[in-house]
């Protein structure tokens, strides 16, 4: 393993004093050439970690058709914008589905994909042009406006740096990484930023005692940006995570950002730099808080069996071919061990006025009688 980022960051550790974790996890992640996500292909079984797009390729089928249906449902501009397609393989999964099933609006349909990994923008062109040449535009964040249509993103906002803030003697800190005693550590000082303070007071959160809790500023100016940047569309957004009061509750005493090296996770932060995923779970109340203060209203939030059920996955395992298809597109909604209880989906909007029929806003009760009544009949 080539240390290079490991001596890199170190360095620059001891030349600052210190550093915030996010700026920490933001090197590890994404040095530009040496970052996690910056160098070699880490989905899929030989990366660190699966996704639920690995899993199966219902999960992109079952996605595009809810897409289709938005678009039709709510009368939105046959546009879709995928942030952080990391392996490409979701935007191929949807444009075969609508290539195969929905011809004409695959023909007319714009399809953007925002990255922020150079290496990976080449790998995500590489396996959709195969397919799908001249079909997906590539563009920096900055240069989204005005969007509308659908947007969407899969386990990006876990991708993006946290801060971790302790509490100790009755105070708040936060966590700084420093050398002490020749290693990397924890150390705990004054916040780097008030809009720490203010994102606790926003989902009015109290930790307890030596209570970790990690902090996605990202998430908020991330949110801020895209309502801005929304005309009238609609955001889904998919991840794991809970809402505030469920994700900081005072028993995940360390908080719960964490390391995957090679499928197993760890909590080795400063191991193997560049070479393993760190990721943390979503706080999906402030998705949603800083979302509505910039004019995005929250129109449905639920676990992704509940999402995936309603966009047709039953139909997905009704017509797979081996037992073995079966079983992946069933791992993403099981909630053992499974995508389905995690992992949320969350739907919020800019101008859009949905319909007392619009399906996501269906309770999972119905969703479980409907599911009774084909299920009997
Ligand atoms: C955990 S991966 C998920 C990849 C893919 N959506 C999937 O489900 O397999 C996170 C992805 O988000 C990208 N990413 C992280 N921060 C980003 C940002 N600020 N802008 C664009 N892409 C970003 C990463 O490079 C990577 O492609």
């Amino acid at each position: 393993m080539d240390n290079t980022l490991q001596i890199y960051t170190e360095n620059l550790i001891r030349e600052k004093g210190r550093m915030t974790f996010a700026e920490f996890m933001d090197i590890a992640l994404y040095h530009e050439g040496l970052g996690y996500y910056q160098r070699e292909n880490p989905f899929g079984q030989q990366g660190s970690f699966y996704t639920s797009v690995n899993a199966s390729e219902s999960f992109g089928r079952t996605l595009a058709k809810s897409f289709v249906y938005m678009m039709n449902e709510l009368g939105l501009e046959k546009a879709l914008c995928e942030m952080g397609a990391g392996s490409g393989m979701l935007a191929n999964d949807i444009l075969n589905y609508l290539k195969q099933n929905e011809k004409e609006l695959y023909d007319t349909v714009s399809y953007t994909i925002i990255e922020k990994s150079g290496y990976l923008i080449n790998r995500q062109k590489e396996l959709i042009e195969k397919e799908h040449k001249g079909k997906v535009r590539w563009i920096p964040f900055e240069e989204l406006n005005d969007f509308s249509g659908v947007f969407y993103s899969n386990e990006l906002v876990d991708a993006f740096p946290v801060h971790r803030v302790i509490r100790m003697n009755g105070e708040l800190k936060e966590l700084y990484v420093k050398e002490i005693d020749g290693k990397m550590q924890f150390f705990p000082d004054e916040f780097s930023t008030p809009m720490l303070q203010s994102y606790l007071d926003n989902i009015n959160l109290k930790v307890t005692e030596t209570q970790i809790v990690d902090i996605n500023l990202d998430l908020v100016r991330w949110i801020e940006a895209m309502a801005d940047k929304m005309n009238r569309a609609v955001m889904v957004t998919i991840d794991y995570g809970f809402e505030a009061p469920m994700l900081y509750q005072s028993y995940r005493r360390d908080g719960t950002v964490t390391c995957y090296y090679r499928h197993t996770q760890n909590n080795d932060f400063f191991e193997r730099i560049g070479y393993q995923d760190i990721t943390a779970f979503v706080d999906f109340t402030s998705l949603s808080l800083y979302g509505q203060k910039k004019g995005l209203s929250p129109l449905a939030f639920m676990p992704q069996w509940l999402y995936l059920v309603q966009s047709g996955i039953l139909e997905e395992i009704s017509a797979a071919k081996t037992d073995l298809q079966k079983q992946s597109i069933k791992a993403l909604i099981m909630p053992e061990g499974g995508f389905g209880t995690n992992f949320q989906v969350f739907l919020q909007g800019k101008n859009i006025d949905i319909t007392p029929d619009f399906k996501y806003t269906q309770s999972a009760k119905e969703v479980l009688d409907n599911m009774g009544k084909i299920f009997s009949s």
